[in-house]
Formats: C-alpha cells, structure tokens, sequence
C-alpha cells in the first residue's frame, strides 16, 4: 500500500493527474476540497473574497487527513490525495510527493484565464508557479518528491 499526495500550483493539473493515477493504479482518490467543504468548522475555513476560495489551518487539517491515512493503512488501502495543502502533511505520513508543474506559464496563464479569475489572482498563482513554492515547501518539509510535467502527461 502507498500514501501519495499531488501538490503543485492552482491549475498544473493536480486534479487531473490525481484521477487517473488513482483510476491506473486502483488507489482510492482523496479531494482534499470535499473534505474542506465537509469540515468548514473543524478546519478554521474562512472565505477568502479577494480570491474566491477558502483559507484553512493546515494543522487542522492535517488531523482529519492523518486519521484518514491511519484508517488506509489498516485497511490496507492505497490512497492519492490531490491538493495544494498535501505537502503540509508531516513526511512520516507519505510515501511519495508528486509536484505537478506546468513550465509553460502561458499555457497556465490560459488555463486561468478560462476560469474568469481577476488579474490579480492569475498573476499571484502564475507567480508562485515561477518562485516554485509548493515544490520548494515539500523539500523544506522532507518529502521524497518527484516532479511530474504536465506537458508529459496524458490525459
Ligand atoms: N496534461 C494536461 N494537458 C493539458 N491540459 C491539462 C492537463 N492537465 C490538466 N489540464 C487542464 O488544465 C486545467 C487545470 O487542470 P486541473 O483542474 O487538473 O488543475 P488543478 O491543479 O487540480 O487545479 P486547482 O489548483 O484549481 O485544483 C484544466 O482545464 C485541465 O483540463
Ligand atoms: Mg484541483
């Protein structure tokens, strides 16, 4: 059995990535966002306007994921969690650390633009893709990470 999480920036292709490594490997596929919208309370999540999306405390978070992984691992069942926040989970919990990364930032800038975000949130996300900050963080966090391309993946 394995724990794999998919980070990477807002719109590299974590979620698609995430589908169908899970469907090819018959592990079980995790949304992180599901279990946000579920758990609003217990996670601290606070809309964020500005960016339409919700802001979480990780650590809250991190305890619903490891009682998930705990329940995996006795159950013997693989799992691929698919989110931005998956690299904040403490290393001893995770077997391997997929960063998608899109290289071709007009390509990603056009992914973007085709969910009507303001400029200013395309911009943040184009700039955090750059500055590399979900493949940086799992590194600092001591994940045995693996980068996947989305241009080399099929979907
Ligand atoms: N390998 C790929 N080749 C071409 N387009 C892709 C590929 N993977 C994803 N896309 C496209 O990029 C967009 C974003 O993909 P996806 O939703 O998987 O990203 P994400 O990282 O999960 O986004 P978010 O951070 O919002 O959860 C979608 O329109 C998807 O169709
Ligand atoms: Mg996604």
């Amino acid at each position: 059995m394995a724990i794999i999480i998919v980070t990477g920036s807002v719109g590299t292709g974590k979620t698609t990535y995430a589908r169908s490594f899970a469907k090819k490997k018959n592990y079980t596929y995790i949304d992180v966002n599901k279990i946000i919208d579920a758990h609003k309370k217990r996670v601290d999540a606070k809309y964020n306007r500005g960016d339409k999306c919700y802001d979480v405390n990780t650590d809250k978070l991190n305890k619903i994921l490891i009682t998930r992984i705990k329940e995996a691992k006795k159950n013997k069942e693989s799992l691929v969690i698919d989110s931005h926040l998956s690299h904040y989970l403490p290393k001893r919990y995770v077997d391997k650390c997929i960063v998608m990364r899109c290289f071709d930032l007009k390509k990603l800038r056009r992914r973007l633009q085709k969910r009507n975000y303001s400029k200013r949130k395309i911009d943040e996300n184009l700039e955090a893709e750059i500055m590399e900050s979900c493949l940086q963080d799992a590194i600092a966090f001591g994940h045995k990470v693996k980068i996947v391309d989305t241009e080399k993946t099929k979907r």
